[in-house]
């Protein structure tokens, strides 16, 4: 591991031992504050006994395994706050890297999943809590992978399992946060460009055919990018199709 993390400034934290979910502990303190949270606070869980995924699917969250939502007001439209999801993801992947010292393996597949050696490691689930107040959720597999879904595009992996590299997740948390800060200031400073840069940089299977997935439909194509609002952008028999939101698949 390289030198520690520093804390940034500017967020708040609550460390628990365990919890149902952060997503529900973080509704709950908003609740309990009637709404008003001065800064940004992450809500970290050493253990969830009922975490959750996308589409209503469970997210296992085994001892060892990071799991935190971190619940922020953000006076935006709703399409710029989503944008966080890339946030999210560059955050986690520069945090990976940066506490393991590896440069290669890690890499990103369109929204927010961050793969290790081509399995999901880690899931980020974005969430209103209330109009303006983003929860975003997120589960590193750190120690152990949880079984496959019957249904899941990848099979989930471990940082441990790939690598034998033991990290805690008190020792990731300010990793994470610290590179969600510096991707949130750039963010804000400079606008989503440089973020949907820095993602293509790291995306799996551009140029290539994929297969994106929502409840609706399926559409195969080859990816060519992200455009300026976040989709997915399809070059397809029938032109190009920007996806706002699905499952992708490698066929
Ligand atoms: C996915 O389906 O890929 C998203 C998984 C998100 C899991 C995280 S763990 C921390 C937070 N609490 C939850 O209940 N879910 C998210």
């Amino acid at each position: 591991m390289s030198t520690k993390a520093v804390w940034p400034d500017g967020y708040d934290k609550l460390v628990l031992d365990t919890v149902d979910s952060t997503m529900n502990e973080a509704q709950r303190h908003l609740s309990a504050l009637s709404g008003a949270i001065s800064h940004p606070l992450w809500i970290m869980s050493h253990r969830q006994t009922a975490g959750r995924g996308r589409r209503g699917r469970a997210w296992t969250d085994p001892t060892g395994n990071f799991a935190a939502t971190l619940m922020m007001r953000l006076d935006e439209p709703p399409a710029q706050i989503a944008l966080r999801s890339f946030v999210a993801a560059l955050a986690l992947h520069d945090a990976l890297s940066e506490a393991t010292g590896l440069e290669q393996g890690f890499a990103l597949k369109w929204p927010n999943d961050v793969l290790l050696n081509g399995g999901k490691l880690s899931g980020i689930l974005l969430e209103t809590l209330a109009p303006n107040m983003l929860a975003l959720g997120i589960g590193v597999n750190l120690r152990s992978a949880p079984p496959s879904e019957p249904d899941a595009a990848f099979a989930p992996v471990s940082l441990y399992e790939e690598t034998g590299l033991r990290i805690g997740v008190d020792d990731f948390f300010p990793y994470l946060v610290s590179g969600f800060a510096r991707w949130e200031d750039r963010l804000r400073t400079y606008g989503f460009d440089p973020i949907r840069t820095a993602f293509l940089s790291k995306a799996v299977r551009l140029g290539e055919e994929i297969e994106a997935r929502t409840m609706r439909n399926t559409t195969r194509g080859v990816f060519e990018t992200i455009d300026e609002t976040g989709a997915l952008v399809l070059s397809t028999p029938q032109g190009r199709v920007a996806v706002p939101a699905a499952d992708i698949y490698f066929p």
